[in-house]
Parts: C-alpha cells; structure tokens; sequence
C-alpha cells in the first residue's frame, strides 16, 4: 500500500506579509523524517519552503519545528508513526520566537542571553581535575544542543526577564564544573537576573528536550545548590 503524508505547513512571506497554511503531499519513504519531508516539498513542489537544518543527525540543534503543537527536531522525527494515526499533521514554526520566514525563526534573543549570562567556562589557571562523580553529574546537562525546544515550550518564558529552561541547565552546569571558580556570580546571574524563582515547575521542559537534559530537574537541583551553599550570597 502506498503510503502518503499530509502536511499543513505555517507559512509567512516576509516580503508582503502574507501568512497562513499551506497543504502538501509527500509520498512515503522508508526511514522518512520530517526533514526528508520538507526537502522533498522543496525539490518537487514549491523551492520556496523555508526551513533550516545543518547536521542531519540531532546534533546541531538548528531544525526543531513544532509538530502538532509539540517542539520536535525534524532530522530525528519520524513520520510513518503520524501518517498511520493522523490524516494531516500540523507544522509550525518554534514558538515564542519572531519568524523570519516559513519555519525558520530568529535565535537571536538566545544568542544574547548567552552573552549576557557567560555561558561558557571563564579563564581558569593549572590543571583542574573533574572527580567521575562531579563528570557524571554534569554530562546530562552538557549534552545540551541549543535547539531551544525547552525554551519555546516553557509558559514562563513569556516573562521576559526569566531566563528559561535554556540557561538553568547551563547555570547548573557551571556551578557544578570545578574549572568555573566565580560561583557567587553564576548565584547571582541565576537567581537576580535570571529569576529563577520565578519557575512555574509545571516540568514541560523535561518533557520535551530531545537529548533528555531534564532541565526542570536541573532547575530544582539548582534550587538546592544554591540553598546549602550560597543562600547568603544571593
Ligand atoms: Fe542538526 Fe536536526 S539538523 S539537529
């Protein structure tokens, strides 16, 4: 039996402000994700789709696309389990970010917090030793890609000096990593400019991260953290 996908894509023309839903057919493929899917609508009935992937494999984070209302990363999404349940699936663009065109969205605001809040391990000197027990527990958060699914799925997010789901996750991996030494600073960014407190603990980000970082559960252990060793401080 020939297989066949229905797709009604979010479409928005910068250009003259058009938007709304357009429907395609895709015919099925063996292994077909919807990524395959948005590349077989560009190279067979409309080159105008716009959408954006890099790495193919889950790894860069660029091609998360809301799948009926859910973040997903459409390189990993399979559609045969939509097509055997579903007449037509719906795609949109991440939410909560400003489009730019079809499904490609602005990741700027991301890219700014990242430099607001110092996501990244500042100089340190000599050699530091990460103890297996410490390593363990800050591989779940770095095995964060940036796809910002956590971030477009997170009603808080909406409230804009709340950092997100995002930057808890990077927070808590800071404090953890011996090689990032200025904790009273991660304290503060985290809670006075990042609101963290301000966590609705409604656990959607753990629901949806694609890599299973489980940032809700980094955002309590982060809670907990900050409790017995920089209340003080903050
Ligand atoms: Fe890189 Fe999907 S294209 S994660």
């Amino acid at each position: 039996m020939e297989l066949k996908l229905r797709l009604k894509v979010f479409r928005y023309d910068p250009a003259n402000g058009r938007q709304g839903f357009d429907t395609f057919e895709v015919e099925y493929e063996e292994g077909m994700t919807f990524l395959t899917a948005f590349h077989r609508i560009k190279e067979n009935v409309d080159p105008s789709l716009t959408f954006r992937h890099f790495c193919r494999a889950g790894i860069c984070g660029t091609c998360t696309v809301f799948i009926n209302g859910f973040p997903k990363l459409a390189c990993k999404e399979q559609v045969l389990p939509y097509i055997l349940t579903q007449e037509e699936i719906i795609v949109e663009p991440l939410d909560k970010f400003p489009i730019i065109r079809d499904l490609a969205v602005n990741h700027e605001d991301v890219i700014e917090r990242m430099k607001k809040f110092h996501t990244w391990i500042k100089e340190y000197e000599g050699e530091v030793r990460i103890p297996p027990q410490v390593s363990k527990r800050i591989e779940k958060a770095a095995d964060c890609i940036l796809c910002s699914a956590c971030q477009s799925y997170c009603p808080q997010v909406l409230e804009t000096e709340y950092a997100g789901p995002l930057f808890f996750a990077k927070f808590y991996r800071f404090l953890e990593d011996p090689r990032d030494r200025d904790k009273e600073y991660r304290f503060k960014e985290a809670v006075v400019e990042g609101h963290l407190y301000h966590c609705l603990s409604c656990d959607k980000c753990n629901s949806t991260c694609p890599k299973e970082v489980e940032p809700a559960t980094l955002i309590r252990e982060l809670m907990t953290y900050i409790k017995e060793h920089g209340q003080a401080k903050c």
